[in-house]
């Protein structure tokens, strides 16, 4: 085969792959700060992901204000009690996870989806979730970039969107659809915590795959 002249060397792509693989979502953080140049860079990293229309659907709102941490620490905790609730005979083990790091995590960030979304057609016409999709990648791009950066990262959305945007000032039309715990971590995670926990098994990739239709049962 002739060679790329556009592909990454072998080191390079090993360290794409690795962050990939490697990335977890973390509740425990060893509580020490965070670099600030670190948070510039893995802001810089979400804000170059691609969205619909090139819209820009993100909004990051960083808390340094610790009351009102607590405040969305709460929220999150209100949240997590109704899930529990809701949950009726995982309750008891739903209970013993631990869903968010907001206790020990360097840094809170809101990531939310802008106001008058309304107003971006292209590509938003039949699937106006492209929004989203596009925020995700954002929060992708912080995520995979802070692995490298050997910086955890969990993402909580146990929370009233409502209630974090009346809290947050939030105008209307705008929806905060994470709460991002970010931070020095003791170690990751070799596994989702969700299976260490044994709350759920990942599927491998050929369980998810299919050709020229929807994957049929075997
Ligand atoms: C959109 C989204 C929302 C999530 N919300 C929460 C959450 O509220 N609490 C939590 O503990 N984990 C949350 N997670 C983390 C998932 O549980 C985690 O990604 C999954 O178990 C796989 O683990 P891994 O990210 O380490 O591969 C969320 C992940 C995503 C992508």
């Amino acid at each position: 085969m002739e060679s790329n002249p556009w592909q990454f060397s072998a080191a390079e792509r090993d360290a794409v792959y690795r962050a990939i693989r490697e990335r977890r979502d973390m509740r425990h953080f060893s509580g020490e700060p965070l670099d600030p140049d670190i948070l510039k860079r893995l802001l810089q990293a979400a804000h170059q992901a691609p969205s619909v229309g090139l819209m820009q659907p993100w909004r990051f709102i960083r808390i340094t204000d610790s009351q009102l941490r607590q405040r969305i620490r709460g929220l999150v905790e209100q949240e997590r009690e109704a899930t529990a609730d809701a949950l009726n005979e995982r309750e008891a083990e739903f209970l013993r996870l631990k869903v968010e790091g907001m206790d020990k995590c360097a840094e809170v960030l809101v990531v939310a989806l802008m106001d008058q979304r309304e107003k971006h057609i292209f590509g938003r016409r039949t699937l106006p979730e492209m929004d989203l999709a596009s925020v995700s990648c954002a929060i992708q791009n912080l995520w995979l970039a802070a692995r490298a950066e050997g910086v955890g990262v969990g993402w909580v959305s146990l929370f009233d969107p409502d209630a974090l945007g009346a809290l947050l000032q939030m105008p209307e039309g705008s929806k905060a659809i994470a709460v991002l715990c970010i931070g020095p971590v003791d170690a990751f995670y070799d596994r989702p915590m969700l299976e260490q926990e044994g709350w759920a098994e990942a599927q491998p990739l050929e369980a998810l795959m299919a050709e020229n239709c929807w994957p049929q049962q075997d």
